[in-house]
């Protein structure tokens, strides 16, 4: 029998530490948004599972929408390339928007979203990323929240994907060398 658990190498972060990242990132993002028009925009497919249960962890007012770019094929590692496939629906103006990423690597794809959604007029733009590997970083991006660094692995689990395997797995880990090489 096929299972998810046996192709991955090491728990990064677990169910528990998931719980834990989400109800600290919701309670800052609630006291620093409290005043603000908050529309949360979520990067598809890999910020879903980080972005329902962060919402759920930020007691105001809020929009939600989503963005779908293609910056990886069935590698692991990025093309360098960004391309926006699918579009948010809601116009930004008088938004503070909060970009929600599931990982942050080389920082092309956060650069290219970001600087393409303020050109919209949105009152403000702020980045969250669940994971981030500052080891990999070829662009210059600081995100203003994030749930945990990561060491320079390849990593699946709770919406990050392999070839889009390995999202519903509920917690991080580092994916077995022998799955991708
Ligand atoms: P960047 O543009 O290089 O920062 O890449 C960010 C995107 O690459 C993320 O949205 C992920 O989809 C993907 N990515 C980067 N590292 C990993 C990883 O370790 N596992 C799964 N996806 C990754
Ligand atoms: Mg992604």
């Amino acid at each position: 029998m096929k299972t998810l658990n046996n192709d991955i190498n090491e728990v990064l972060v677990s169910e528990a530490d998931l719980k834990k990242i989400n109800a600290r990132l919701g309670a800052q993002i609630t006291e620093d948004f409290r005043d603000k028009n908050l529309l949360v925009v979520g990067i598809l497919k890999g910020s879903v599972y980080f972005m329902t249960d962060l919402t759920r962890n930020i007691d105001l007012p809020l929009k939600i929408d989503f963005l779908a770019v293609s910056s990886y094929g069935s590698g692991t590692r990025s093309s360098g390339s960004v391309k926006i496939i699918k579009d948010i629906d809601i116009d930004l103006e008088g938004y503070d928007v909060l970009l929600i990423e599931d990982i942050l690597d080389s920082g092309r794809t956060l650069q290219y979203v970001s600087k393409m959604l303020s050109a919209r007029n949105a009152k403000s733009i702020t980045i969250c990323t669940l994971l981030d590997k500052p080891a990999r970083r070829v662009v210059d991006l600081t995100p203003d929240y994030v749930g945990v660094d990561v060491p320079d692995e390849f990593v699946v689990g709770y919406g990050l994907d392999y070839d889009q395997q390995y999202r519903n797995l509920p917690y991080i880990g580092s994916l077995k060398r022998e799955i991708y090489e």
